[in-house]
């Protein structure tokens, strides 16, 4: 028994400390999402009011799925197929493979995002901030200002592949040795994080007038809320942004002693994620406000275009502070992605039994070939219609499956496998041994009815929509490639389901096998 004890610590690495742990899931947690979501997001939903919907759901589905996801590793000590497949076998372990293949996509074009940011964060040094409009050959002879200009001449280069190919490589060298190595890294870049973002806010608050842009974001605008779309992006927005529904949490969790307080846990990696996201706000709704840049609608044009926009009219140090806005969102990006690559990871070592070393080398060169894709630098559209490049389409299709639908059907699975199959008493149970503060019966019903129903309904009435104006996406066209939105729905299906079926019967799980 002390000798199986021994082989199984050495098999699973530890968080060597629960403020290590906390460190590492808010870093998770707290992303890309974060700095420019939530302002874009309240912006397209009508200023202030988007707020109150995204509260009622942080309270709803964020905390009580989070802390499901966190308890159910801890008690298992394994990654989420593995956990699953303990409590339904393994029609319940497919659902992990699914999910866990679900935000590997997601992980393929959020690393691109990431290498585009790490490209802007380099073009600050070249130029990117210069006042002269920009020629490329991407585009013919049309003349951009910047960052417009910069922007999509690096998006039309074959750098973006060596971005990508920089990305992986830290991903690889900082999940290498797990727990620890992660540890290590995230005490270190998540404080740096927060100290970044403090300093843009203050920037952005001091601006003459920024205390106005603030001032839009809470001030609430009660008509929106009757649009069911705000609610909707307010439900989908809690998994992206918590990191539900990636089987991330449950793998982190499980290096935790199986006794830890997980309500405790779960409130404060919650808390710490949803307060950056308000002052992220904050800093973002003063900054465009002071100068009247009207933020747009999409996320990536408000991280590559919007916000930079206001950063050029700084009185002051525009490169520095450009240089610390892609240095803050390339860390805060950094800290996500490697959370997935580790979930992935851990859920191969559990079942598959792999050494270490392999199943990282594996996971992130497939990855990375992944990402290559969405940073295609051609076709650049020459008239920068629809999306402009190949890569930014395929992104924005593929998105759409894998976050729209995906993270709610993974959430929905999960939800009812541990509500009905396991059951939601006897994991609140689990939990609140351990807890200080203990959590009553309205959390099962939570689990059991109120998630599953309210994320039923918002699947339905995307699909609902998808089928009255058809599948999303149908009308982009870039240089006349056809069947681009059948393509995408395609390839990620198969990815999916076709790899969730191998890794779940692929090989016989049994669970003292090692
Ligand atoms: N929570 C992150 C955010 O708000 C998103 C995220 C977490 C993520 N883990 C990830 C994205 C892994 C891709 C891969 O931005």
């Amino acid at each position: 028994m002390a000798l199986k004890g021994l082989r199984m610590a050495e098999l699973r690495s530890q968080w060597g400390s629960k403020v290590g742990f906390v460190l590492a899931a808010s870093g998770s947690a707290i992303g890309l999402g974060n700095i420019v979501f939530f302002s874009a997001n309240a912006y397209k939903y009508g200023g202030g009011a988007f707020y109150i919907p995204y509260i009622v759901a942080f309270c709803i589905l964020g905390i009580p799925i989070m802390l499901m996801e966190l308890a159910l590793g801890a008690h298992t000590g394994k990654a989420f197929p593995q956990s699953l497949h303990r409590i339904g076998k393994r029609p319940a372990e497919f659902i992990g493979w699914w999910g866990v293949l679900n935000a590997t996509v997601i992980c393929m074009y959020y690393v691109a995002i990431l290498a585009w940011v790490l490209g802007m964060f380099i073009g600050s040094m070249k130029g990117l901030w210069s006042s002269e409009p920009v020629t490329s050959g991407a585009f013919g002879s049309l003349a951009l200002p910047n960052p417009f200009g910069y922007f999509f001449g690096m998006l039309g280069s074959w750098d973006t592949l060596w971005y990508v190919a920089i990305v992986w490589a830290l991903n690889l060298l900082i999940v290498l040795r797990g727990a620890r190595s992660i540890e290590s890294a995230t005490r270190f870049l998540v404080p740096l994080m927060w100290l970044c973002m403090i300093a843009l806010i203050v920037r952005g608050v001091s601006l003459p007038n920024g205390e106005q842009g603030a001032y839009l974001l809470f001030s609430p605008n009660f008509t929106v809320m009757a649009d069911p779309e705000v609610w909707k992006g307010a439900f989908s927005q809690m998994f992206f942004t918590l990191s539900l529904g990636f089987g991330i949490m449950t793998a982190y969790a499980s290096y935790l002693p199986k006794k830890s307080d997980q309500v405790h846990n779960a409130a404060t990696i919650c808390f710490l994620n949803c307060s950056f996201e308000f002052i992220a706000g904050l800093a973002v709704f003063s900054l465009l406000f002071a100068f009247s840049v009207v933020p747009k609608a999409s996320t990536l044009s408000m991280m590559f275009f919007v916000v930079p926009q206001g950063i050029a009219k700084l009185p002051h140090f525009v490169v520095g502070f450009g240089m610390l806005f892609f240095f803050l969102l390339f860390i805060a990006g950094l800290t996500s992605s490697i959370s997935l690559v580790e979930a992935f990871v851990a859920s191969i070592l559990d079942k598959f039994r792999w050494r270490r070393k392999k199943a990282v080398l594996v996971v992130a060169l497939c990855s990375m070939l992944g990402s290559m894709c969405f940073a295609l630098p051609h076709v650049v559209d020459r008239t920068l219609a629809s999306n402009g490049t190949l890569g930014l389409t395929l992104l924005d299709l593929f998105d759409h499956w894998s976050f729209s639908y995906g993270l709610l059907i993974v959430g929905f699975f999960e939800c009812l496998i541990i509500g009905w199959v396991f059951g939601a008493r006897k994991l609140r149970e689990i939990i609140n041994r351990d807890s200080t503060l203990g959590i009553g019966w309205w959390w099962d019903a939570l689990i059991k009815v109120v998630n599953p129903v309210i994320i039923a309904v918002v699947i339905g009435w995307g699909v609902w929509t998808e089928v009255r104006d058809g599948l999303y996406g149908a009308s982009f066209t870039i240089q006349g490639i056809p069947w681009l939105s059948w393509f995408a729905f395609g390839a990620w299906f198969l990815f999916t389901t076709g790899l969730a079926l191998v890794f779940t019967f692929g090989r016989k799980y049994r669970e003292e096998q090692g």
